[in-house]
């Protein structure tokens, strides 16, 4: 660690001690975020822990609707975020109005939105989910038909795990889950037979199929620092192989190159958070995630009812 970079972090430490904050960051964030974060974790873990903080000024190291997610959970915070240009391009793949139409389309469905989705998609919800809960809040749902948006992967995936719904999908994807071809995947298992393959469900249906174990940001650095093989291939963003190697440097992670999009299952997004971005909101209180307060009480309803499901 170079001298300017340990003076930044003690002049964020500084800051967060003297202001009462907090700063939660998702695993794709990069590692000198994770390093000083006071806690990381999948969509869930965030999601609570920004619920359950007692902290004044809550600083999310995540994308837009992660920062958004925790103000509407704990509105009384001030929720600071970075980078207003991080958001997330599967998110902006559902529209208000869209949604709206397919909902009016279908009034006996279910509308069920990934959290990955904007505040305003999100009061049209009757259920929120995440990568790590989905397929357990479907199944607890009366409605037999179900509209999921925006990811049609982690929505045909959700569909394979529960035949007896109908499911009616938006066509959103994830960009760089996206691009991971199941080809990668099996070159490396020819390259590491004994290997184990582990994904994240917005990776497109072939992709899924191959994979050992398919599961959330979390559950994939549980499954691969504990399982019994040497050699892991992660099929997710590359922001994992931080905490892996902290966690369990004594296995092999394998990321697949993906030389169409950024040289990695890379989100661009994810990485516009720095830490000179953190220091900087933190001093000036600036980028505060401020929603109406309509949009609060409305797309509250679906994510409690998700928590109270897990
Ligand atoms: P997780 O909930 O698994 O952390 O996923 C968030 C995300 O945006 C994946 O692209
Ligand atoms: Fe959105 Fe994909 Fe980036 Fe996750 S990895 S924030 S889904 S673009």
């Amino acid at each position: 660690m170079t001298v300017a970079e340990k003076t930044l972090i003690d002049e964020i430490n500084e800051l967060r001690e003297k202001k009462n904050a907090v700063i939660l960051a998702h695993y794709y964030q990069r590692g000198e975020i994770q390093d000083i974060a006071d806690f990381i974790g999948d969509s869930l873990e965030l999601a609570r822990r920004a619920q359950e903080t007692d902290a004044d000024i809550i600083v999310f190291a995540g994308v837009r609707f992660m920062a958004e997610t925790a103000k509407i959970l704990n509105p009384e915070k001030k929720v600071l975020h970075p980078n207003p240009e991080s958001g997330c391009p599967m998110a902006d793949m559902a529209t208000y109005e869209g949604v709206k139409k397919l909902k009016e389309e279908h009034p006996d469905a279910a509308v069920v939105a990934y959290v990955n989705t904007n505040a305003d998609v999100k009061t049209l919800a009757d259920v929120i989910v995440t990568s790590r809960n989905a397929v357990k809040v479907v199944k607890a749902l009366e409605e037999d038909k179900i509209i999921f948006v925006p990811d049609q992967f982690l929505g045909g995936f959700i569909a394979q795990q529960v035949p007896e719904k109908e499911f009616i999908l938006w066509k959103g994807f994830c960009p760089p889950h996206f691009n991971l071809s199941p080809d990668q995947l099996l070159e490396l298992k020819e390259k590491y037979p004994d290997a184990k393959i582990a994904v994240h469900p917005e990776c497109n249906t072939k992709t899924t199929e191959i994979a050992d174990f398919v599961g959330s940001t979390s559950q994939i650095i549980e499954f691969a620092t504990t399982c019994d093989a040497e050699n892991v291939i992660i099929g997710t963003e590359v922001g994992l192989k931080h905490q892996l190697e902290k966690i369990n440097p004594n296995k092999n992670y394998i990321f697949p190159v993906n030389a169409d999009y950024c040289g990695t299952v890379h989100c661009c997004d994810m990485k516009k958070n720095t830490l000179d971005k953190i220091k900087e909101v933190l001093e000036n209180e600036t980028n505060e995630i401020v929603l109406p307060e309509e949009i609060i009480e409305k797309a509250r309803k679906p994510l409690d009812r998700m928590l109270q499901i897990v």
